[in-house]
C-alpha cells in the first residue's frame, strides 16, 4: 500500500498530521527522526513529512534530516521545525528571530506553487515558532510570508520539496486540511487506498494466514479496543477465538453484563467469564498507595487470566492484544527517550511470553477513531462504541485509599448516577471522560435533623482531544445541581458532591 512517512521531531502535533494523512484516506507510519536514509528508502514511501518540533534546529545536537533523503526523488513537506531542518540541510538559512510568532498569524501567498494553487490569497494560519527561515535554500522560491517579512511557505517545485512555517495539521489554521491532501494527493500520488472496508478485508486475510487453524485466546475488559478487536478476530476466525473476561469486580454498572450480552448473546463469541473479584479485594486490603494498587491488580490479573489460558492447553497458540497505533508510537518514544512514568498503566505486555503463546495486535495501525469507525463497520452497538474510557485497575483508582467492596459499590453507584445523567442531558459527546470518585475522608453534614459524618464524592468530567492534556468539563450549573441532589439522597453514605476544576496538568485525568 502507499505510504506517506512522517518522521516526528517532538511536536505535540504529531499524530495530528497522521490522523488527517488517514482521514484523507491514505496510509501513514509514524517514524523517530534517527532513521538512517537506507532504513527510509527501504520503507518505499510515497512522500515524507518531517514534523514541527519543540527545539531549536540550531542547537547542538538537534535532530537533522540527512540530505540524502531529500535527494532522493521522494516529495517531501516539512512544518514548522521541519522545514528549518530541511533549509538547513539544504545549505538555506535558519536564524534565531527577536519576534516570535505563536498563535494567529494571517499568510500571503506570494506565488502558487502546486499544492498551494486555487487557495485564496490570503489566509489565517497557526504559528509557533522561535527560529525562523532566512534564506531558502538554492532552488527554492518564498511561496507564502506573514506579516511584511517572514517567510511562511518555501517550495522547490523539480524536487518537489516543500516548507510550511504554519501547522497545517491544527483546526485554527484555515485551509491546512486541504494543503495536506493537495501535498499527498497531488504531490505524492498516494491514491485513496486505506478505507475502513479495505482494511477489514486485509485484517482479515492476515489474520486467518497467520493463525492457519489454530485458536487464539483475548481477554475483554470491556474497553473500547479489546471489544473492537475481538468482533474483528471473530469475523476472522469464528470459533477459534476463545475470550476471557476477568471480572475483578471493579467495572462500571452494568458493564461485565453488556459485554457477555453483546459477544455470547448477539455474535455468539466463545466466552468465559471469571468472577474474580473475592481474590481481589482480599489482596488489596490495606493498599492505599495508588501504585501498589496498580501493581497488585496487574499482578493478579495476569495470574487470573494464565489460569484460564491453561484451561484452553494445546488448542490455544495465539494470544490476542487491542494494542492500538498510539502505543506503539507512544512505546518506541519511551524506547528512545525513557520518559518519566506517571502512573503504571495497567498493561499485560509480558502475557505473551509467560503463557508461551505468540502475540497478535490486529489494531496496530489504527488510531482510536479509526478502531472506534471499525467497530462500528462490525456491527458493534454505538453505546459500546462511544463509551468513555476506562482505566485497566478500574474502580480501584477511583477509591482513592483503602479498596473495599462495599466503598467500590458507593463510587459506582454514583458514577451511575452522573452518567445517567450526562447521557439524559445529552451532554456525553461535549466531554471526552467523565466519572465519580469516592474520597477518603468523611464530611459532617445534616440530614432531616440529625447530624451526619460521611463520605464525599468528587465529579470529574474533562474536555480533550489526546488525554495528554485536558481541560474540566463547563458543565451547566443546574445539571450539576441535580447530579449532586441525587447523589446524596440515592447513594446511600454520601452527604456532600463536589465537583473538580483542575486541568491536565497540573492534575491528571484519573485521581491516582
Ligand atoms: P491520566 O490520569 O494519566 O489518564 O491523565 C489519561 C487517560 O488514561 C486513562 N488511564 C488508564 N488507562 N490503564 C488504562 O488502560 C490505566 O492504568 C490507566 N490509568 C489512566 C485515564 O482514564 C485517561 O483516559
Amino acid at each position: 500500500m502507499k505510504t506517506i512517512l512522517i518522521l516526528d521531531y517532538g511536536s505535540q502535533f504529531t499524530q495530528l498530521i497522521a490522523r488527517t494523512v488517514r482521514e484523507l484516506h491514505v496510509y501513514c507510519e509514524i517514524h523517530p527522526p534517527t532513521r538512517s536514509a537506507e532504513k527510509i528508502a527501504a520503507l518505499s514511501p510515497c512522500g515524507i513529512i518531517l514534523s514541527g518540533g519543540p527545539e531549536s534546529v540550531l542547537a547542538k545536537g538537534a535532530p537533522q534530516i540527512a540530505p540524502e533523503v531529500l535527494s532522493s526523488a521522494i516529495p517531501v513537506l516539512g512544518v514548522c521545525y521541519g522545514m528549518q531542518a530541511l533549509t538547513v540541510a539544504l545549505d538555506g538559512t535558519v536564524s534565531p528571530f527577536t519576534k516570535h510568532e505563536y498563535g494567529h498569524a494571517e499568510i500571503s501567498l506570494t506565488e502558487t506553487p502546486s499544492f498551494l494553487a486555487g487557495l485564496p490569497s490570503d489566509f489565517s494560519v497557526w504559528m509557533s515558532h522561535g527560529d525562523s527561515v532566512v534564506t531558502p535554500p538554492p532552488g527554492f522560491t518564498v511561496a507564502a510570508t506573514s506579516g511584511p517579512s517572514l517567510i511562511a511557505a518555501i517550495a522547490d517545485e523539480k524536487r518537489k520539496l516543500y516548507g510550511l512555517q504554519f501547522h497545517p495539521e491544527v483546526a485554527h489554521t484555515h485551509c491546512g486540511r486541504e494543503i495536506l491532501s493537495r501535498f499527498v494527493h497531488d504531490i505524492c500520488d498516494a491514491g485513496k487506498e486505506w478505507t475502513m472496508p479495505d482494511f477489514i478485508q486485509r485484517a482479515c486475510a492476515n489474520i486467518t494466514q497467520k493463525t492457519e487453524d489454530e485458536g487464539v485466546l483475548l481477554g475483554l475488559s470491556g474497553g473500547v479496543d479489546s471489544a473492537v478487536a475481538a468482533a474483528l478476530l471473530h469475523r476472522a476466525i469464528g470459533g477459534r477465538l476463545h475470550c476471557v473476561l476477568v471480572d475483578h469486580g471493579l467495572m462500571r454498572a452494568g458493564e461485565a453484563e453488556e459485554v457477555s450480552e453483546v459477544f455470547q448473546n448477539h455474535f455468539g463469541i466463545n466466552l468465559t467469564t471469571i468472577d474474580a473479584s473475592d481474590k481481589f479485594f482480599a489482596e488489596l486490603q490495606g493498599i492505599t498507595d495508588p501504585e501498589q494498587k496498580r501493581h497488585c491488580i496487574g499482578r493478579l490479573f495476569v495470574e487470573e487470566f494464565e489460569a484460564q489460558a491453561k484451561q484452553f492447553g494445546e488448542e490455544v497458540k495465539w494470544l490476542a492484544q487491542g494494542t492500538i497505533y498510539p502505543d506503539v508510537v507512544e512505546s518506541a518514544g519511551v524506547a528512545e527517550g525513557g520518559k518519566a512514568v506517571i502512573k503504571s498503566h495497567h498493561n499485560v505486555g509480558g502475557l505473551p511470553d509467560k503463557l508461551n503463546l505468540k502475540l497478535l495486535e490486529p489494531l496496530r495501525e489504527l488510531f482510536k477513531d479509526e478502531v472506534r469507525e471499525l467497530g462500528l463497520s462490525l456491527g458493534l452497538p454505538a453505546t459500546l462504541i462511544n463509551r468513555h474510557p476506562f482505566p485497566g485497575p478500574g474502580l480501584a483508582v477511583r477509591v482513592l485509599g483503602e479498596v473495599s467492596r462495599s466503598r467500590v459499590i458507593v463510587a459506582r453507584a454514583a458514577d451511575e448516577i452522573f452518567m445517567q445523567e450526562l447521557t439524559a442531558a445529552g451532554l456525553d459527546a461535549k466531554t471526552a471522560q467523565a466519572f465519580a470518585v469516592l474520597l477518603p475522608v468523611r464530611t459532617v453534614g445534616v440530614m432531616g435533623d440529625g447530624r451526619t459524618y460521611q463520605n464525599v464524592i468528587a465529579l470529574r468530567a474533562v474536555t480533550t482531544n489526546d488525554f495528554m492534556t485536558a481541560d474540566w468539563a463547563r458543565l451547566p450549573d443546574d445539571f450539576l445541581a441535580k447530579v449532586s441532589s441525587r447523589i446524596s439522597n440515592e447513594v446511600e453514605g454520601v452527604n456532600r458532591v463536589v465537583y473538580d476544576i483542575s486541568s491536565k496538568p497540573p492534575a491528571t485525568v484519573e485521581w491516582e
